[in-house]
């Protein structure tokens, strides 16, 4: 059986008085790529929030590697090997590529490991022939490679996506994801949020689909592609 890196169990989340999220459960095996669909306001962001500790569970548990996570601070989840690339990037607009790379790192050029960089250029190399420009100056898909570039700083053992293709042309999210396929054999594992369901399922071994705060459907991402729920209201087919 393949090892579970990632455990959400009845994960019940939201924002003071709001509940958002309703007894979540879900799981991701090592070297998995695992897609989470859903409408606009279905709670996606507010799960990898949670999973990342920048939103406090109101019940349930994460496990991640085995050890309880849920009521960790953002830095300690961090230091356990999750990346969070939030929705949009959040980059800093008036910083070089370089320095935005070197803010992964906790802003700290002791953490960064030698030669870490050097492999994330490797993976994205027009962040190395652009690392002196400003962010603000670069592509909606240089900006999207520079978000995830930022979260493999830490050298991450699964990274959280949220949105990666969000407000790009089509041309560029296919470039996103080829990059994302890339990440998958470099051995990273990987949780994915998205609303391109077209992509996100042909990428993902196993998806679920989360509406108004509860997991309503999951699967492998090819066998979702066939389920006439996803086929009518998020592929249009
Ligand atoms: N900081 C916040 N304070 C209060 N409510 C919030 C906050 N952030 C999000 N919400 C609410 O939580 C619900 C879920 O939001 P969330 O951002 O998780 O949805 P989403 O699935 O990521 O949507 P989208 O696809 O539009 O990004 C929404 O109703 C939203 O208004
Ligand atoms: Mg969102």
């Amino acid at each position: 059986m393949s090892e579970e890196i990632l455990r959400v169990s009845n994960l019940t989340s939201g924002y003071g008085k709001v509940t958002v999220l309703q007894q979540v459960s879900l799981s991701v095996n090592k070297e998995e790529v695992v897609a989470v669909i859903g409408p606009n306001g279905a709670g996606k962001s507010t799960l990898l929030k949670t999973i990342s500790g920048l939103v406090r569970p109101i019940s349930g548990e994460i496990y991640f590697k085995g050890k309880r996570i849920d009521q960790l601070s953002p830095h300690l989840i961090a230091k356990e090997g999750i990346a969070h690339v939030p929705e949009g990037g959040r980059l800093f607009p008036n910083m070089s590529v370089w320095e935005n790379l070197l803010m992964g790192a906790y802003a700290n050029r002791e953490t960064l490991k030698s030669g870490v960089l050097e492999k994330i250029y490797q993976i994205f190399p027009v962040l190395k022939e652009r690392r002196n420009q400003f962010a603000r100056t670069l592509s909606g898909g240089e900006k999207q490679m520079l978000a995830i570039g930022r979260g493999l700083t830490m050298e991450p053992s699964f990274l959280m996506l949220d949105e990666p293709s969000l407000g790009l042309a089509p041309k560029l999210v296919e470039a996103i994801y080829e990059e994302l396929e890339k990440l998958r054999g470099l051995g990273l594992t990987i949780l994915l949020v998205e609303q391109n369901t077209t992509y996100a399922l042909d990428l993902a071994d196993r998806a679920y689909v989360l509406e108004n705060g509860r997991v309503v459907l999951e699967g492998a991402g090819k066998e979702l592609q066939e389920n006439e729920h996803i086929k009518k209201h998020y592929l249009g087919l």
